[in-house]
């Protein structure tokens, strides 16, 4: 996949049995898959049946990526994978199907900065009044709901269980999916995606972005690098670190988000956070060990506290006891050492509250991903 292809996710909202949801998905598919095919655009479907998600049941808010059941690990791998979307909705009782909604609510940051479009069906108002509902949902996730739409009246245009297609109306899913695909390629910059931005870093030549599928091998290789040094100053080679696989780090990303730095084009550092009640956890900052003593890692661990969200109190991460460089590190960026319960056995936990030095501590350019 190259970068600029784009992943569409048709996600069908209907469930019931004998419902006409998979047909109008199908119908969609079909119409668009060989335009699809020639903008480098990859349709893929999410029927809700499937997903087959319960009612709502993490204990967590979704803003903070921790998720405890692994129905809710594999919906947030298959959004997170998608770059769109096309929802195709019927309307009950004016409103969305419940099924949709829960499946909105289950995720966050997964749908951000994403575009969304709508096919709807039903009766006299061909499920308009659902997508009208719909869309104030989605915007509060920042998904953004684009102009182009279909609204399919069944009486109209479903015969025996299909769509009976006809020239409009293929070609308002066909423009459906040209703006969608213009939208979401627009967008990519805000999703830190394909395209990384220059960052006014200590050292010329950075850029920072949000880690993508295609950073996780070189993110494995460089965190075993790094990890070496802390086997040899804590004598030990019982560390997560070392242990983790390529689907360790790859199933990580449902819970952390990642940032890569690179300069000029190597993967020279990273780090990853996430939110734990009003805590906001850092961990894993790594930087090459030849580009060490440069500021790349107060640089970064900068960054990611200014990742928090708002309702942040303070910043925490552990490193090894005897990790005198690390913890000299976060001592100059502000940390002080907190004893915990949840520290595990060998490392010293550290944190800053979230005010105080973190705001501003190191300048970064507005606009870096
Ligand atoms: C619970 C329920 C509520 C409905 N409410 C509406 C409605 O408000 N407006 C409408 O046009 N059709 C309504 N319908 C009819 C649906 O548009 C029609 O049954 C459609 O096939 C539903 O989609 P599905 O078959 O994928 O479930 C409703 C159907 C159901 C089952």
């Amino acid at each position: 996949m190259s970068s600029n292809d784009l992943r569409v996710l048709v996600i069908t909202a209907s469930t019931r049995p004998g419902r006409l949801g998979p047909a109008i998905t199908d119908w969609f598919v079909r119409t668009v898959r060989s335009d699809a095919a020639s903008d480098a655009t990859t349709v893929d479907v999410a029927d809700l049946a499937d997903i087959a998600l319960p009612l709502l049941d993490e204990p967590e808010h979704p803003a903070s990526g921790s998720y405890q059941h692994e129905h809710t690990r594999r919906w947030s791998r298959t959004v997170a994978a998608a770059d769109a979307f096309v929802v195709v909705t019927p309307e009950y009782n004016f409103g969305m199907p419940a099924v949709l909604k829960n499946a909105f609510d289950f995720l966050y940051h997964e749908w951000a900065w994403k575009p969304v479009a709508f096919v709807s069906y039903g009766n006299t108002s061909a499920g308009t009044r659902s997508v009208q509902m719909a869309k104030q949902v989605v915007t509060t996730l920042r998904m953004m709901p684009i102009g182009a739409s279909v609204a399919l009246r069944i009486a109209d245009s479903v015969h025996d269980g299909r769509v009976v297609g006809s020239t409009a109306l293929d070609a308002a899913a066909r423009t459906l999916l040209v703006e969608l695909s213009r939208v979401a390629r627009a967008l990519c910059p805000l999703r830190g995606g394909n395209d990384p931005t220059d960052a006014d870093g200590p050292v010329t030549g950075l850029t920072l972005r949000e880690a993508q599928a295609d950073d996780m091998a070189e993110l494995l290789v460089l965190q075993r690098c790094c990890w070496v040094q802390e086997a040899i100053a804590n004598d030990t080679l019982d560390l997560a670190p070392l242990r983790e696989t390529l689907d360790d780090l790859r199933a990580s990303t449902t819970t952390w988000r990642w940032w890569c730095v690179r300069r000029d084009g190597r993967l020279v550092a990273a780090v990853r956070a996430r939110a734990h009640r009003r805590a906001w956890l850092i961990g894993r900052l790594m930087v090459a060990p030849d580009q060490a003593g440069n500021g790349i890692g107060s640089w970064l661990l900068s960054y990611a506290e200014g990742q928090a969200p708002g309702e942040t109190t303070h910043c925490t991460l552990f490193t090894g006891h005897r990790s005198t460089r690390n913890i000299s590190l976060y001592e100059r960026a502000g940390y002080t050492r907190t004893a915990t319960d949840d520290t595990p056995a060998g490392s010293v936990r550290l944190s800053k509250p979230r005010h105080g030095r973190l705001a501003g501590a190191v300048h970064h350019r507005a606009g870096v991903v």
